[in-house]
Protein backbone atom coordinates (compact mmCIF):
# COMPACT_ATOMS: atom_id res chain seq x y z
CA UNK A 1 0.00 0.00 0.00
CA UNK A 2 1.49 3.30 -0.99
CA UNK A 3 2.36 6.01 1.73
CA UNK A 4 -0.17 9.11 0.91
CA UNK A 5 -0.96 12.75 1.91
CA UNK A 6 2.34 13.30 3.31
CA UNK A 7 4.10 16.73 2.65
CA UNK A 8 7.78 16.41 2.66
CA UNK A 9 10.13 19.53 3.14
CA UNK A 10 13.44 19.76 2.37
CA UNK A 11 15.78 22.08 4.25
CA UNK A 12 18.82 22.84 2.33
CA UNK A 13 17.24 21.72 -1.27
CA UNK A 14 19.72 23.60 -3.42
CA UNK A 15 22.80 21.63 -1.25
CA UNK A 16 24.58 18.48 -2.53
CA UNK A 17 22.76 16.15 -0.15
CA UNK A 18 19.68 16.90 -1.61
CA UNK A 19 20.56 16.54 -5.22
CA UNK A 20 22.45 13.61 -4.46
CA UNK A 21 20.87 11.83 -2.33
CA UNK A 22 16.96 12.80 -1.32
CA UNK A 23 15.69 13.66 -4.68
CA UNK A 24 16.55 10.95 -6.63
CA UNK A 25 15.65 8.72 -3.21
CA UNK A 26 12.02 10.61 -3.29
CA UNK A 27 11.88 10.40 -7.38
CA UNK A 28 12.46 6.77 -6.74
CA UNK A 29 9.97 5.82 -4.35
CA UNK A 30 7.35 8.08 -6.02
CA UNK A 31 8.00 5.96 -9.52
CA UNK A 32 8.33 2.58 -7.97
CA UNK A 33 4.90 3.78 -6.24
CA UNK A 34 5.65 3.46 -2.81
CA UNK A 35 4.54 7.28 -2.24
CA UNK A 36 1.41 8.09 -3.92
CA UNK A 37 0.68 10.97 -6.41
CA UNK A 38 -1.05 13.35 -3.64
CA UNK A 39 2.62 13.41 -1.73
CA UNK A 40 4.43 16.64 -2.18
CA UNK A 41 7.83 17.65 -2.01
CA UNK A 42 8.82 21.58 -1.17
CA UNK A 43 12.18 22.37 -1.65
CA UNK A 44 13.53 25.22 0.89
CA UNK A 45 16.68 27.41 0.52
CA UNK A 46 18.14 30.31 0.43
CA UNK A 47 18.49 30.00 -3.22
CA UNK A 48 16.41 32.16 -5.56
CA UNK A 49 14.62 29.27 -7.42
CA UNK A 50 11.08 29.25 -8.86
CA UNK A 51 9.15 25.92 -8.97
CA UNK A 52 10.13 25.46 -12.52
CA UNK A 53 13.98 26.21 -12.17
CA UNK A 54 14.33 23.92 -9.20
CA UNK A 55 12.66 21.46 -11.15
CA UNK A 56 15.24 22.24 -13.50
CA UNK A 57 18.56 22.05 -11.31
CA UNK A 58 17.14 18.58 -9.77
CA UNK A 59 16.17 16.98 -13.08
CA UNK A 60 12.63 16.22 -12.20
CA UNK A 61 11.22 13.89 -15.05
CA UNK A 62 8.48 16.09 -16.19
CA UNK A 63 5.43 13.75 -14.86
CA UNK A 64 6.73 14.32 -11.59
CA UNK A 65 6.00 18.42 -11.75
CA UNK A 66 3.07 18.63 -10.16
CA UNK A 67 4.78 16.94 -7.02
CA UNK A 68 7.57 19.43 -6.79
CA UNK A 69 7.89 22.94 -5.41
CA UNK A 70 10.08 25.28 -3.93
CA UNK A 71 10.19 28.12 -1.44
CA UNK A 72 12.76 30.45 -0.58
CA UNK A 73 13.59 31.37 2.89
CA UNK A 74 11.34 30.15 6.22
CA UNK A 75 8.67 33.31 5.87
CA UNK A 76 5.80 31.73 4.58
CA UNK A 77 6.76 28.30 4.38
CA UNK A 78 4.19 26.84 6.45
CA UNK A 79 1.43 29.18 4.44
CA UNK A 80 2.74 27.16 1.21
CA UNK A 81 2.91 23.84 2.20
CA UNK A 82 -0.78 24.48 3.41
CA UNK A 83 -1.22 25.99 0.47
CA UNK A 84 -0.29 23.02 -1.41
CA UNK A 85 -2.41 20.70 -0.52
CA UNK A 86 -4.35 19.02 2.78
CA UNK A 87 -1.68 16.65 4.25
CA UNK A 88 -2.17 14.63 6.95
CA UNK A 89 2.18 14.71 7.99
CA UNK A 90 4.57 17.06 7.18
CA UNK A 91 7.77 15.32 7.02
CA UNK A 92 11.57 18.46 7.22
CA UNK A 93 14.78 16.84 7.00
CA UNK A 94 17.12 19.28 7.38
CA UNK A 95 19.81 19.10 4.73
CA UNK A 96 21.95 21.54 6.71
CA UNK A 97 24.76 21.77 8.60
CA UNK A 98 24.45 20.36 11.87
CA UNK A 99 25.37 23.72 13.26
CA UNK A 100 21.96 24.82 12.23
CA UNK A 101 19.92 22.44 13.41
CA UNK A 102 18.80 23.87 16.84
CA UNK A 103 18.01 27.23 15.47
CA UNK A 104 15.93 25.54 12.67
CA UNK A 105 14.12 23.60 14.58
CA UNK A 106 12.74 26.62 16.75
CA UNK A 107 12.18 28.96 13.61
CA UNK A 108 9.99 26.05 11.85
CA UNK A 109 8.44 25.69 15.41
CA UNK A 110 7.64 29.09 16.04
CA UNK A 111 6.84 29.35 11.82
CA UNK A 112 3.38 26.67 12.25
CA UNK A 113 5.57 23.31 12.14
CA UNK A 114 4.31 21.89 15.12
CA UNK A 115 1.60 19.23 15.24
CA UNK A 116 1.43 16.22 12.83
CA UNK A 117 5.34 17.13 11.75
CA UNK A 118 8.55 15.06 12.10
CA UNK A 119 11.74 16.32 11.64
CA UNK A 120 14.58 14.55 9.99
CA UNK A 121 18.56 15.51 11.00
CA UNK A 122 21.63 13.46 9.97
CA UNK A 123 25.15 12.73 12.18
CA UNK A 124 27.08 14.58 13.22
CA UNK A 125 24.65 15.12 16.56
CA UNK A 126 26.88 16.98 18.22
CA UNK A 127 30.78 16.71 18.23
CA UNK A 128 30.41 15.44 22.01
CA UNK A 129 28.79 14.97 24.59
CA UNK A 130 27.83 18.39 26.48
CA UNK A 131 27.15 18.98 22.60
CA UNK A 132 24.82 16.56 21.15
CA UNK A 133 22.86 16.97 24.60
CA UNK A 134 22.49 20.68 24.80
CA UNK A 135 20.97 20.30 20.71
CA UNK A 136 18.48 17.33 22.20
CA UNK A 137 17.68 19.56 24.80
CA UNK A 138 16.86 22.23 22.54
CA UNK A 139 15.05 20.18 19.78
CA UNK A 140 13.14 18.91 22.75
CA UNK A 141 11.60 22.15 23.87
CA UNK A 142 9.95 22.48 20.23
CA UNK A 143 9.44 18.74 19.32
CA UNK A 144 9.02 15.43 21.15
CA UNK A 145 11.25 12.38 20.67
CA UNK A 146 8.68 10.50 18.60
CA UNK A 147 8.65 13.62 16.19
CA UNK A 148 12.82 13.23 15.60
CA UNK A 149 14.31 11.13 13.38
CA UNK A 150 17.85 11.04 13.98
CA UNK A 151 19.47 9.33 10.92
CA UNK A 152 22.78 6.69 10.88
CA UNK A 153 22.65 5.59 7.46
CA UNK A 154 24.61 2.25 8.43
CA UNK A 155 21.55 1.05 9.99
CA UNK A 156 19.51 1.00 6.36
CA UNK A 157 21.89 -0.94 5.09
CA UNK A 158 20.30 -4.33 3.90
CA UNK A 159 22.85 -6.09 5.41
CA UNK A 160 23.19 -4.80 8.61
CA UNK A 161 18.86 -4.93 8.70
CA UNK A 162 19.37 -8.40 8.41
CA UNK A 163 22.06 -8.70 11.45
CA UNK A 164 18.86 -9.14 13.69
CA UNK A 165 17.00 -11.55 11.60
CA UNK A 166 20.27 -13.90 11.58
CA UNK A 167 20.41 -13.90 14.84
CA UNK A 168 16.79 -13.86 16.29
CA UNK A 169 15.33 -15.75 13.00
CA UNK A 170 17.64 -19.23 12.98
CA UNK A 171 17.60 -20.96 16.02
CA UNK A 172 21.55 -22.34 14.97
CA UNK A 173 22.76 -19.55 15.78
CA UNK A 174 21.22 -17.57 18.98
CA UNK A 175 22.00 -20.66 21.34
CA UNK A 176 25.82 -19.90 20.66
CA UNK A 177 25.86 -16.33 20.31
CA UNK A 178 27.52 -15.65 23.87
CA UNK A 179 31.41 -15.22 25.15
CA UNK A 180 31.38 -19.29 26.18
CA UNK A 181 31.40 -19.87 22.19
CA UNK A 182 32.50 -16.90 21.12
CA UNK A 183 36.05 -15.65 20.79
CA UNK A 184 36.34 -12.35 20.01
CA UNK A 185 34.34 -10.18 17.37
CA UNK A 186 36.19 -7.96 14.70
CA UNK A 187 34.41 -5.11 12.76
CA UNK A 188 36.31 -3.36 9.91
CA UNK A 189 35.52 -0.13 7.62
CA UNK A 190 37.79 0.93 5.70
CA UNK A 191 37.66 2.82 3.28
CA UNK A 192 39.85 3.50 -0.33
CA UNK A 193 39.32 7.36 -0.50
CA UNK A 194 41.19 9.98 2.02
CA UNK A 195 39.48 13.07 3.23
CA UNK A 196 38.95 14.66 -0.38
CA UNK A 197 37.17 17.43 -0.39
CA UNK A 198 36.13 17.15 3.18
CA UNK A 199 39.32 18.16 4.81
CA UNK A 200 37.45 21.19 6.71
CA UNK A 201 35.01 18.92 8.47
CA UNK A 202 36.77 15.96 8.98
CA UNK A 203 39.83 17.79 10.22
CA UNK A 204 37.54 19.01 13.21
CA UNK A 205 36.38 15.34 13.63
CA UNK A 206 38.91 12.99 13.34
CA UNK A 207 37.39 9.07 12.45
CA UNK A 208 36.31 8.32 16.21
CA UNK A 209 33.57 11.03 15.72
CA UNK A 210 33.29 10.30 11.93
CA UNK A 211 32.78 6.59 12.30
CA UNK A 212 33.28 4.69 15.67
CA UNK A 213 30.73 6.95 17.98
CA UNK A 214 27.82 6.44 15.54
CA UNK A 215 28.05 3.46 12.91
CA UNK A 216 30.38 1.04 14.27
CA UNK A 217 29.05 1.34 17.47
CA UNK A 218 25.14 0.66 16.23
CA UNK A 219 26.39 -2.06 14.55
CA UNK A 220 27.87 -3.70 17.87
CA UNK A 221 24.69 -3.24 19.71
CA UNK A 222 22.78 -4.72 17.10
CA UNK A 223 25.46 -7.80 16.96
CA UNK A 224 25.28 -8.29 20.87
CA UNK A 225 22.18 -7.11 21.41
CA UNK A 226 19.75 -9.36 23.60
CA UNK A 227 16.37 -10.23 22.34
CA UNK A 228 13.63 -7.18 22.11
CA UNK A 229 10.58 -8.68 23.43
CA UNK A 230 9.24 -7.04 20.16
CA UNK A 231 9.92 -5.20 16.95
CA UNK A 232 8.71 -2.19 17.94
CA UNK A 233 11.50 0.89 18.13
CA UNK A 234 10.87 1.34 21.65
CA UNK A 235 11.98 -2.20 22.39
CA UNK A 236 14.67 -2.14 19.63
CA UNK A 237 16.56 1.31 21.48
CA UNK A 238 16.00 -0.35 25.17
CA UNK A 239 18.62 -3.44 24.25
CA UNK A 240 20.98 -1.61 22.11
CA UNK A 241 21.21 0.96 24.85
CA UNK A 242 22.15 -1.79 27.41
CA UNK A 243 24.86 -2.97 25.32
CA UNK A 244 25.87 0.95 25.18
CA UNK A 245 25.65 1.00 29.29
CA UNK A 246 27.82 -2.26 29.66
CA UNK A 247 30.35 -1.22 27.00
CA UNK A 248 34.08 -0.43 28.39
CA UNK A 249 36.59 0.44 26.10
CA UNK A 250 39.94 -1.08 27.05
CA UNK A 251 42.68 0.51 24.48
CA UNK A 252 42.44 2.82 21.71
CA UNK A 253 45.32 3.66 19.05
CA UNK A 254 45.26 6.43 16.43
CA UNK A 255 46.76 6.65 13.25
CA UNK A 256 47.20 9.33 10.51
CA UNK A 257 48.12 8.89 6.48
CA UNK A 258 50.95 10.16 5.22
CA UNK A 259 50.07 13.22 3.05
CA UNK A 260 47.20 13.59 5.19
CA UNK A 261 48.53 17.10 6.20
CA UNK A 262 49.22 18.66 2.95
CA UNK A 263 45.50 17.81 1.74
CA UNK A 264 43.40 20.38 0.55
CA UNK A 265 42.04 23.04 3.98
CA UNK A 266 44.59 21.01 6.49
CA UNK A 267 46.68 22.37 8.80
CA UNK A 268 50.49 21.48 8.79
CA UNK A 269 50.22 20.46 12.02
CA UNK A 270 46.93 18.28 12.26
CA UNK A 271 46.93 15.77 14.80
CA UNK A 272 43.65 14.62 13.63
CA UNK A 273 43.03 10.51 13.48
CA UNK A 274 42.56 9.15 10.00
CA UNK A 275 42.45 5.51 11.31
CA UNK A 276 41.36 4.62 14.76
CA UNK A 277 41.36 0.68 16.15
CA UNK A 278 39.99 -0.14 20.05
CA UNK A 279 39.11 -2.77 21.96
CA UNK A 280 36.29 -3.14 23.83
CA UNK A 281 34.50 -5.28 26.37
CA UNK A 282 30.91 -5.61 26.93
CA UNK A 283 30.27 -6.03 30.73
CA UNK A 284 27.32 -8.40 30.65
CA UNK A 285 26.47 -12.26 31.55
CA UNK A 286 26.36 -13.32 28.14
CA UNK A 287 29.57 -11.18 26.98
CA UNK A 288 31.99 -11.31 29.94
CA UNK A 289 35.38 -11.66 28.89
CA UNK A 290 35.17 -11.60 25.16
CA UNK A 291 36.67 -8.78 23.44
CA UNK A 292 35.44 -6.91 20.56
CA UNK A 293 38.02 -4.95 18.19
CA UNK A 294 37.13 -2.39 15.72
CA UNK A 295 39.13 -0.81 13.40
CA UNK A 296 38.32 1.61 10.80
CA UNK A 297 40.11 3.98 8.80
CA UNK A 298 40.34 6.38 5.34
CA UNK A 299 43.19 5.57 2.76
CA UNK A 300 43.92 2.03 3.50
CA UNK A 301 43.61 0.88 0.34
CA UNK A 302 40.07 -0.79 -0.20
CA UNK A 303 36.66 -0.35 0.79
CA UNK A 304 35.57 -2.75 2.93
CA UNK A 305 33.19 -3.22 5.39
CA UNK A 306 32.54 -6.59 7.45
CA UNK A 307 31.72 -8.15 10.29
CA UNK A 308 34.14 -11.19 11.47
CA UNK A 309 33.00 -13.55 14.17
CA UNK A 310 35.29 -16.11 15.51
CA UNK A 311 34.38 -18.94 17.71
CA UNK A 312 36.79 -20.65 20.09
CA UNK A 313 38.49 -23.50 18.72
CA UNK A 314 37.97 -27.13 19.13
CA UNK A 315 39.60 -29.08 21.99
CA UNK A 316 43.04 -30.42 21.24
CA UNK A 317 42.05 -33.69 20.73
CA UNK A 318 41.00 -35.50 17.56
CA UNK A 319 41.83 -33.38 14.37
CA UNK A 320 43.11 -30.67 16.65
CA UNK A 321 46.27 -32.14 18.34
CA UNK A 322 48.50 -29.53 17.73
CA UNK A 323 45.83 -26.90 17.69
CA UNK A 324 46.89 -25.21 14.19
CA UNK A 325 42.76 -25.73 13.30
CA UNK A 326 41.69 -22.86 12.23
CA UNK A 327 38.37 -21.33 14.40
CA UNK A 328 34.69 -21.28 12.83
CA UNK A 329 34.05 -17.90 11.86
CA UNK A 330 30.90 -15.94 10.73
CA UNK A 331 31.41 -13.18 8.74
CA UNK A 332 28.99 -10.64 7.73
CA UNK A 333 29.73 -8.55 4.62
CA UNK A 334 28.34 -5.18 4.85
CA UNK A 335 29.86 -3.48 2.02
CA UNK A 336 30.53 -3.48 -1.28
CA UNK A 337 29.26 -7.16 -1.75
CA UNK A 338 26.64 -7.77 1.12
CA UNK A 339 26.16 -11.50 1.98
CA UNK A 340 27.29 -14.00 5.07
CA UNK A 341 30.04 -16.58 5.16
CA UNK A 342 30.39 -19.37 7.23
CA UNK A 343 33.92 -20.62 7.61
CA UNK A 344 34.22 -24.21 8.91
CA UNK A 345 36.66 -27.05 8.64
CA UNK A 346 36.70 -29.81 6.02
CA UNK A 347 38.86 -32.60 5.03
CA UNK A 348 40.44 -32.26 2.41
CA UNK A 349 39.54 -35.18 -0.54
CA UNK A 350 42.31 -37.96 -1.22
CA UNK A 351 44.04 -36.91 2.48
CA UNK A 352 44.13 -39.24 5.37
CA UNK A 353 42.73 -36.53 7.41
CA UNK A 354 44.11 -33.29 6.54
CA UNK A 355 41.42 -30.33 7.32
CA UNK A 356 41.02 -26.88 6.21
CA UNK A 357 38.78 -24.59 5.98
CA UNK A 358 36.18 -24.29 3.46
CA UNK A 359 33.52 -21.39 3.10
CA UNK A 360 29.70 -21.78 3.10
CA UNK A 361 28.36 -18.53 1.42
CA UNK A 362 25.35 -16.63 1.01
CA UNK A 363 25.23 -13.79 -1.26
CA UNK A 364 23.04 -11.17 -2.04
CA UNK A 365 23.61 -10.53 -5.76
CA UNK A 366 22.53 -14.61 -5.71
CA UNK A 367 19.97 -14.98 -4.04
CA UNK A 368 17.90 -12.42 -4.82
CA UNK A 369 16.68 -10.74 -7.60
CA UNK A 370 16.66 -7.11 -8.13
CA UNK A 371 18.33 -4.25 -6.86
CA UNK A 372 18.14 -3.73 -3.06
CA UNK A 373 17.14 0.09 -2.29
CA UNK A 374 19.34 2.62 -1.54
CA UNK A 375 19.64 3.85 2.02
CA UNK A 376 17.91 6.91 1.88
CA UNK A 377 14.82 5.78 0.40
CA UNK A 378 14.04 3.32 3.32
CA UNK A 379 14.81 6.19 5.89
CA UNK A 380 12.19 8.60 3.99
CA UNK A 381 9.79 5.55 3.22
CA UNK A 382 10.13 5.10 7.43
CA UNK A 383 9.91 8.66 8.28
CA UNK A 384 7.08 8.71 6.29
CA UNK A 385 5.36 5.60 8.12
CA UNK A 386 6.50 6.43 11.40
CA UNK A 387 8.69 3.79 12.41
CA UNK A 388 12.02 4.88 14.15
CA UNK A 389 13.91 1.67 14.25
CA UNK A 390 16.22 2.45 12.30
CA UNK A 391 16.90 6.02 13.69
CA UNK A 392 18.72 6.69 16.69
CA UNK A 393 17.54 7.94 20.02
CA UNK A 394 18.58 10.86 21.59
CA UNK A 395 19.81 8.91 24.65
CA UNK A 396 22.03 6.11 22.32
CA UNK A 397 23.24 9.29 21.01
CA UNK A 398 24.53 10.61 24.40
CA UNK A 399 25.60 7.72 25.92
CA UNK A 400 28.20 7.08 22.52
CA UNK A 401 29.53 10.09 23.17
CA UNK A 402 30.26 9.48 26.64
CA UNK A 403 31.59 6.04 26.29
CA UNK A 404 33.98 7.08 23.79
CA UNK A 405 34.98 10.80 25.38
CA UNK A 406 38.23 9.64 26.81
CA UNK A 407 38.94 8.91 23.21
CA UNK A 408 38.50 12.10 21.29
CA UNK A 409 41.35 14.35 20.10
CA UNK A 410 44.55 12.22 21.62
CA UNK A 411 46.60 13.52 19.20
CA UNK A 412 50.17 12.30 18.26
CA UNK A 413 48.91 9.99 15.58
CA UNK A 414 51.50 7.66 14.33
CA UNK A 415 51.75 7.90 10.49
CA UNK A 416 50.99 5.10 8.16
CA UNK A 417 51.51 4.97 4.45
CA UNK A 418 48.80 5.89 2.36
CA UNK A 419 47.22 2.82 0.58
CA UNK A 420 48.29 0.50 3.27
CA UNK A 421 46.10 -1.07 6.64
CA UNK A 422 48.57 0.12 8.81
CA UNK A 423 50.46 -1.88 11.85
CA UNK A 424 48.28 -2.71 14.57
CA UNK A 425 49.39 -1.42 17.38
CA UNK A 426 47.29 -3.60 19.66
CA UNK A 427 48.45 -7.10 20.74
CA UNK A 428 45.28 -8.96 18.41
CA UNK A 429 45.32 -11.82 16.46
CA UNK A 430 43.48 -9.75 13.22
CA UNK A 431 41.68 -12.17 11.00
CA UNK A 432 42.94 -11.09 7.61
CA UNK A 433 40.34 -9.14 6.42
CA UNK A 434 40.91 -9.80 2.63
CA UNK A 435 40.69 -13.68 3.08
CA UNK A 436 37.14 -12.92 3.02
CA UNK A 437 36.69 -10.10 0.02
CA UNK A 438 36.23 -12.43 -2.43
CA UNK A 439 33.25 -14.55 -1.02
CA UNK A 440 30.48 -12.39 -2.97
CA UNK A 441 32.48 -10.92 -5.84
CA UNK A 442 30.74 -11.64 -9.10
C1 LIG B 1 29.87 8.99 6.85
C2 LIG B 1 31.19 9.60 7.20
O1 LIG B 1 29.01 9.03 7.94
O2 LIG B 1 30.08 7.64 6.46
C3 LIG B 1 32.15 9.51 6.03
O3 LIG B 1 31.01 10.95 7.56
C4 LIG B 1 32.27 8.08 5.55
O4 LIG B 1 33.43 10.03 6.35
C5 LIG B 1 30.90 7.49 5.33
O5 LIG B 1 33.03 8.10 4.35
C6 LIG B 1 31.00 6.03 5.01
O6 LIG B 1 29.76 5.56 4.61
P1 LIG B 1 29.63 4.33 3.66
O7 LIG B 1 28.17 4.07 3.56
O8 LIG B 1 30.25 4.73 2.35
O9 LIG B 1 30.41 3.23 4.30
Amino acid sequence: MSINCSAIVIMGASGDLAKRKLIPALIALFENGTIAGDCMVLGNGRSDYTDESFREHIGLPAELSDNVYYHQGMDGLFDRVKGLGDFNKIIVFMALPPAAYGNTAEALYREGFQDNVRIIIEKPFGVNYDSARKLNDHLKKFYSETQIYRIDHYLAKEAVQNILVFRFANSIFFPVWNSSNIESIQINAFEEIGVESRGAYFDKSGIIRDMVQNHLLQLLALLTMEAPVSLDPESIRHQKLNILRALSIKDCHIQQYEGYRSEETIPDDSETETYAELKMNIDTYRWTGMPVYIRTGKAVGRKLTNIVISFKKVPQLLFNKDGKLDNNRIIFHIQPQSGITIGHSTKIPGSDMDITTTDMDFCYATSFDGTVPEAYQKLLQDAMKGDQTLFVSAEETELSWKKIAPYLDMGSPLIYPKGQIPLSQMEVNWVDPDKYANSCRF
